[in-house]
């Protein structure tokens, strides 16, 4: 399609999987005939690709359309119109309250719908407010047009499994990506091999529930998602694989011996556990013991040694008491992460955690979250110590905030700073690190001659 002469701006909030659906969204609306604006002041059409995982985030959204609101009257003014879109999960969950709250507000649209994005845009310009958060039984995948072949990025997303089944009472995701669904392995591998052809060598493979995922093989059968990954990992020019996010009783043991058999899969799994104690456990409907979660974590273990763990974790879930959350903390020193992320329990409209009594005290949930992020620090700050003076491969991804600085990440996935050419942006390469962090480290480039991909990138 030839372009329109108009431009969109697209923000992302939330998870990885909003970052890849606005890439795809992106890719949809140039297919309509819109180029990429570098703000919204410049932007004909702005989406909002918004987060309803907790209160805080689904605020957010609105705060921002405060300041959209500016925008759109001050290009008003100069005789521009703006439309201003809300897609994401907070479309999904509030539909047409979004529009009676933010009179701003031009189109409403759920993750399921981004195919339609174009003539949706276009319905709205003519027609007036549209909104379109249907679930339709088809396949939206099938309806976005091909990844385009072009200079990306190194590393990549590719979802693969939306929605969840599994109904954890604190969570709204079941309600607003819904079910479980596959993408057929085929699908999946063709995008995986374009996205290759554009110059990515790392792959991380999402979804919700992403090891609950079982999609219909190249053969007819159904495959889980460590078949899905030993094919992906036969691309040859994907030389890295990533997976997330998974939920403890979905970690197979196929998906467990994987770490141990194929390189390509990098050491390090986000295994998210939200509490340490089974009656909380029980209240959220994990579906999992503590005993059970660290017998799989145990498991990984022999298969991985090394395996470097991440997990989320609420504090203040209903009725949890100081000796449930000891047992929370407890459980963290015994597993012991490379990093976490950690939440006070945030009431979500419409899941049964919202409706039960005994909410902890907002003062209460503070403290608690005070105490574990410091935990949680004190062994991030650790794991990043014990890496100094150890060789890595670092997947280098872009420049660095101080001149003639690369930020890549290791096998671990930590952040790595090194001074290096811009030539070994999307490289491989060997480093030594020389300084560590709370948050990232410093590495040295191990000289030519230690690195063959270095001669290879002609440094
Ligand atoms: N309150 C706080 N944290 C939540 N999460 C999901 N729902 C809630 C909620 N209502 C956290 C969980 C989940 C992560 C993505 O967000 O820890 O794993
Ligand atoms: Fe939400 Fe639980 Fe499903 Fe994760 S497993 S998306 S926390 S319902």
């Amino acid at each position: 399609m030839t372009g329109t002469g108009k431009r969109h701006f697209i923000k992302t909030f939330g998870c990885q999987m909003n970052v890849y659906d606005s890439e795809r969204m992106a890719e949809a609306l140039d297919a309509a005939g819109y180029a990429a604006a570098d703000s919204p002041e410049t932007a004909d059409l702005v989406v909002l690709n918004t987060c309803h995982i907790r209160e805080k985030a689904a605020e957010k959204i609105y705060s921002e359309l405060g300041r959209l609101k500016q925008i759109k009257s001050a290009r008003e003014k100069d005789g521009r119109r703006t439309m201003i879109a809300v897609a994401g999960c907070v479309a999904q969950a509030e539909g047409r309250e979004i529009l009676t709250r933010a009179p701003v507000v031009d189109l409403v649209v759920g993750p399921q719908s981004y195919h339609r994005l174009g003539d949706l845009v276009g319905e709205a310009a003519v027609n007036g407010r549209v909104i379109d958060v249907d679930f339709p039984e088809d396949d939206k995948f099938n309806h976005l047009p091909d990844r385009p072949v072009k200079r990306r990025s190194a590393s990549a997303f590719l979802t693969v499994q939306e929605g969840c089944d599994k109904f954890c009472t604190f969570c709204v995701v079941p309600y607003t990506r819904g079910v479980e669904y596959s993408r057929p392995v085929r699908e999946v591998v063709q995008e995986a091999e374009r996205l290759a052809l554009a110059g990515v060598c790392e792959l991380t493979v999402l979804g919700q529930n992403v090891n609950a995922y079982h999609g219909e093989g190249e053969d007819g059968t159904t495959w889980s998602l460590a078949r899905l990954l030993r094919r992906l990992a036969d691309i040859p020019s994907v030389r890295r694989l990533r997976y997330t996010t998974s939920h403890p009783r979905d970690m197979s043991d196929d998906l467990i011996a994987l770490h141990g058999e194929e390189e390509k899969v990098m050491p390090y799994l986000h295994l998210p556990f939200q509490a340490g104690s089974d009656r909380i456990l029980g209240a959220m409907n994990r579906k999992h013991t503590r005993a059970e979660y660290t017998e799989t974590v145990a498991r990984i273990r022999r298969a991985r040694p090394d395996i470097a763990l991440s997990t989320d974790i609420i504090v203040g879930f209903p009725g949890e008491t100081d000796a449930d959350f000891r047992q929370t903390m407890d459980l963290v020193k015994e597993v012991e992460f490379a990093q976490a992320y950690s939440f006070k329990y945030s009431a979500r409209p419409g899941t049964p955690a919202e409706t039960m009594t005994d909410q902890v005290p907002e003062d209460v949930k503070s403290e608690r979250l005070h105490a574990l992020q410091a935990l949680l620090a004190a062994q991030q700050a650790a794991f990043n110590a014990s890496c100094v003076g150890r060789r890595f491969e670092v997947l280098f991804e872009r420049r660095g905030r101080r001149p003639g600085q690369l930020v890549g990440r290791t096998p671990y996935l930590q952040a790595v700073h090194a001074d290096a050419p811009d030539a070994l942006i999307g490289q491989l390469i060997e480093v030594e690190i020389s300084g560590a962090g709370p948050n990232s480290l410093e590495a040295d480039i191990l000289s030519v001659a230690d690195t063959p991909d270095l001669a290879s990138a002609g440094v």
